[in-house]
């Protein structure tokens, strides 16, 4: 049986919730592995709107098993609310259709006073995050020092490790001109959420590996995009955790080999929130053409999405990082109207012509895009179901998309309900 791992391929926001739903009929698991509350997933279901932080977007199908694996950093005071807020809309959680590793570390609050507090200080520093403790939570995690799920359950355990995280964040707080953490009010708050997240708790990579065994279709729930990636994103103005498809194994407990289909899910524009450069941005009326038509503005913080041209540099280069074997593309209805539509075809650098972005920040902001006409359509694509429905126009600029990328579209989108989606090849296909 064919697992699928989906991935944003550009700086996040491409529609990875709502692809990951519509695929999410075809799948038995759904799981998230990296990431945390930091994502934004939106799904639109006759006309009904979901949005989902840290739940995998397959809750919302119903009988489908979604696991939170330990790629990812939770914050269990925002499951709890996300899940009743999720449960009003009609949609039913139980430790039969949600696990989380146990193995996953917990975001606390002091993590995210820490990640506000570091982004108020000074303006160098600024990285534009969401301010929801990601960032620390996983420094935390690397420093051998974070509180994980499994030590929810043993009052011993949640002591000692709770006093391993103060020594460290006490003394950092009084650098930062923070007053220490209350320790009994957190281990207080502690053992009070405890008993609303054990029972979600399982050995997930056994669970994974069972289901893998017994020919269940797994489908892996990226967040944020490549260029977010902290390898090999836009560093320092990226998340903090390993966002490509290679992160999938490792972040549930699962051997490279179980990955069968990597579908990167690509903008038909681009758009990034939060700071760093961005070759393509654009500052005049097109951008806020973009903007508009593309209703971009964040999930997470409601702030303005920067949007820009589509950059197939960019995406062949995600493209190659992630394996990626098709692309989903989004968002393609947002282009209808625009006399002509450009691509970032290459970047010149200093007179020199560059076919990929360099590591080298000072290099990153003299890349200057070198774009490609393409004629644009009057017609509307919103909500085709087929190619047939496109106008000519229209389907050139996906090919052309699909040749300066070097890789073919395997599903496109053209509104942001589930089933105003066309598929041209199917991930799960063995
Ligand atoms: P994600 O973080 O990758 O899941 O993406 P978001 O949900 O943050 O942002 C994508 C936004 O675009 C959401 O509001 C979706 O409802 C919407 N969307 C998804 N696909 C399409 C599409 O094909 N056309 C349009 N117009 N909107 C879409
Ligand atoms: P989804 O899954 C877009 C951005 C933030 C900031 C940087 C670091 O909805 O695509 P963080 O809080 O993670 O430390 O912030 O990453 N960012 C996202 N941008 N979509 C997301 O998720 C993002 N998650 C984080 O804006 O620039
Ligand atoms: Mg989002």
């Amino acid at each position: 049986m064919a697992n699928v791992v989906v991935v944003g391929a550009q700086w996040g926001d491409e529609g990875k919730g709502k692809i990951v739903d519509w695929l999410s009929e075809r799948a038995d698991v759904i799981a998230r592995f990296q990431g945390g509350h930091n994502a934004g997933h939106t799904l639109v279901i006759d006309g009904k709107v979901y949005k989902l932080n840290a739940l995998p977007s397959g809750v919302v199908r119903g009988g489908k098993l979604s696991v939170i694996g330990n790629g990812v950093v939770l914050d269990p005071w925002h499951l709890v609310k996300e899940i009743a807020s999720i449960r009003e809309q009609g949609v039913e959680i139980s430790p039969d259709v949600l696990m989380i590793a146990e193995n996953t570390p917990l975001i606390l609050p002091f993590h995210g006073e820490l990640d506000r507090a570091r982004e108020g200080q000074n303006s160098v520093a600024k990285i534009g995050t969401t301010g929801r403790g990601i960032g620390p939570a996983y420094e935390d995690k690397v420093g051998r020092r974070v509180i994980r799920v499994a030590d929810l359950a043993d009052e011993a355990t949640l002591e000692l490790r709770v006093d391993r995280a103060l020594v460290h964040h006490n003394a950092l707080r009084n650098g930062l001109g923070l007053g220490p953490i209350d320790r009994d009010a957190l281990l207080a708050d502690l053992r009070a959420i405890a008993p609303e997240i054990l029972p979600y708790a399982a050995p997930v990579w056994k669970v994974m590996n069972e289901a893998r065994k017994s020919g269940k279709r797994i489908l892996f729930e990226g967040a944020q995009g490549s260029l977010l990636d902290i390898d090999f994103g836009t560093y320092p103005f990226v998340t903090s955790s390993n966002v490509i498809a290679g992160q999938a194994a490792t972040g549930v407990g699962l051997g490279p080999n179980a990955i069968d289909f990597v579908l990167g899910i690509v903008k038909a524009y681009t758009t990034r929130v939060g700071e760093g450069p961005f070759p393509t941005e654009l500052f005049d009326g097109d951008g806020q053409r973009l903007g508009e038509r593309g209703r971009e503005f964040g999930t997470v913080t409601g702030r303005k999405r920067r949007c820009g041209w589509f950059d197939a540099v960019l995406v062949r280069q995600t493209c190659a990082i992630s394996g990626i074997n098709g692309i989903a593309l989004t968002k393609l209805d947002v282009l209808d109207g625009f006399d002509t539509i450009r691509i970032c075809t290459g970047y010149d650098l200093d007179g020199t012509m560059l076919d990929y972005l360099p590591t080298a920040a000072d290099q990153q902001a003299r890349c200057k895009p070198v774009y490609e006409e393409i004629e644009g359509w009057k017609e509307s694509t919103e909500g085709a179901r087929s190619w047939a429905d496109l106008p000519g126009a229209a389907i050139k600029y996906v090919r052309r998309v699909e040749e300066l990328i070097g890789c073919p579209v395997a599903m496109l989108s053209t509104s942001p309900e589930r089933d105003d989606t066309i598929l041209v090849t199917d991930p799960f296909a063995d």
